[in-house]
């Protein structure tokens, strides 16, 4: 049996790591790992394959960057031929990306029974393409695995039957304590021993230069008391130029993109993270690390409920008081979510295999809720 994985974007790949790894135990299951180079740059993509040595990937469909339409577009047109002629028995689809959606949408055309991993979050926030991608990707797949019961209750109300819905816990966290050694082991010598971590790449956020400039104000105050640790994703470097900010004269200390072992190491010793990343309250979470979310939503409100994450807004001052109060030692306690623990891609590599042996046919059509509750 054949399971092909789709993935194009930094979040994926460490999704896809722990249930590469675990289909692997079982002999008869061949796996293809197709990117579709939605993210391209070593440092963005290649060196996540490196680090969680899941391989180099079968295909590259070498989509790049482009709007929403041509991003999906071209992943459609470039994966429908492949998909045709590969067949596989599943593909398995990872987080909320464009290459997510995309995927999803031809395999449902091909009759191609799809799996989604970290189904079911949900942010109510449409200005979101994620969540544009979310609701797409969960209506189209044949199975849905969830990271939270938050998931599965967002599935219900919205008519898909529960017996596609697993909850197996959080993928994510399988590769962070998988990697948190190496990490650890990864830290510089100089590595001060109080900092802020800081990662901004969301459009709703750094595409508003006005609040991008403000924001940066904010952190600036900061750097008296803390050294700013700020890995800049493509994005937001542009945006910083675009709005004619001289990093130079800044005493934010700007950085690459970092490597996974490199960032979680930062992560796992940072006093405070700020961030407008999905993945990162999950982490921090885990890690028992205090984060602010400069996001008005989270479609991971478990970080919340359970963990270490406060939802600060978009509101640059409401975050400096957030800052203060963190760094005078305000905590939240906090407690692992269920089945973050480690397990997950096993979970899913059992009920794909399970399911696949099975040959139950690809969903085809939807059933309205009433049917499929026999009301
Ligand atoms: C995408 C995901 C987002 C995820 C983020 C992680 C969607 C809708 N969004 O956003 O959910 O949190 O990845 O990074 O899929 N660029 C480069 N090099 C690269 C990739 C991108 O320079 O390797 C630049 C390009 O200028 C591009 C911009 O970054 O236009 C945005 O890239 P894109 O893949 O469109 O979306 P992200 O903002 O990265």
């Amino acid at each position: 049996m054949q399971v092909a994985h789709i993935v194009g974007a930094r979040p994926n790949f460490m999704k896809l790591a722990p249930v590469v790894r675990a289909l692997a135990r079982y002999p008869n299951v061949e796996q293809r790992i197709i990117h579709t180079g939605q993210h391209y740059d070593f440092n963005m993509s290649d060196v996540f394959f490196q680090q969680l040595g899941i391989g180099a990937p079968d295909v590259n469909l070498k989509v790049g960057s482009g709007t929403h339409a041509q991003q999906t577009a071209e992943i459609m047109l470039r994966l429908e031929p492949v998909l045709m002629n590969e067949r596989p028995d599943l593909v398995l689809v990872y987080g909320d990306v464009n290459s997510t959606a995309a995927a999803a949408l031809v395999c449902a055309k091909l009759g191609v029974r799809v799996g989604h991993v970290e189904a079911g979050l949900r942010s109510f926030d449409r200005a979101m393409p994620e969540e544009i991608n979310r609701l797409i990707t969960d209506q189209l797949s044949d199975l849905l695995f969830t990271p939270s019961q938050d998931g599965d209750e967002n599935l219900s109300r919205e008519g898909v039957e529960s017996s596609r819905v697993h909850f197996v816990g959080n993928v994510m966290i399988d590769t962070l304590q998988r990697m948190l050694p190496k990490a650890m082991c990864s830290l510089a010598q100089d590595l001060p021993s109080r900092y802020m971590l800081v990662t901004l790449h969301r459009p709703s956020n750094v595409d508003d230069l006005p609040w991008l400039a403000k924001t940066l104000d904010v952190l600036e105050r900061f750097t008296g008391t803390l050294p700013v640790l700020f890995p800049l994703h493509p994005r937001t470097r542009e945006k910083i130029q675009q709005a004619g900010i001289d990093l130079r004269r800044r005493n934010l200390r700007m950085l690459e993109p970092q490597p996974y072992i490199q960032f979680l190491g930062l992560q796992a010793r940072a006093s405070l993270v700020i961030t407008d990343s999905g993945g990162i309250q999950e982490e921090t979470t885990f890690l028992n690390i205090p984060c602010l979310t400069v996001r008005d939503n989270t479609e991971r409100p478990i970080t919340v409920t359970c963990g270490t994450n406060e939802l600060i807004g978009r509101n640059p001052e409401a975050l400096a008081k957030a800052v203060e109060r963190a760094l005078h030692g305000e905590r939240k306690k906090s407690i692992i979510p269920p089945l973050w623990d480690g397990h997950s891609g096993e979970r899913i590599a059992e009920i794909v295999v399970s399911r696949i042996s099975s040959r139950s046919p690809a969903y085809t059509s939807p059933q309205p809720r009433e049917a499929a509750l026999g009301t």
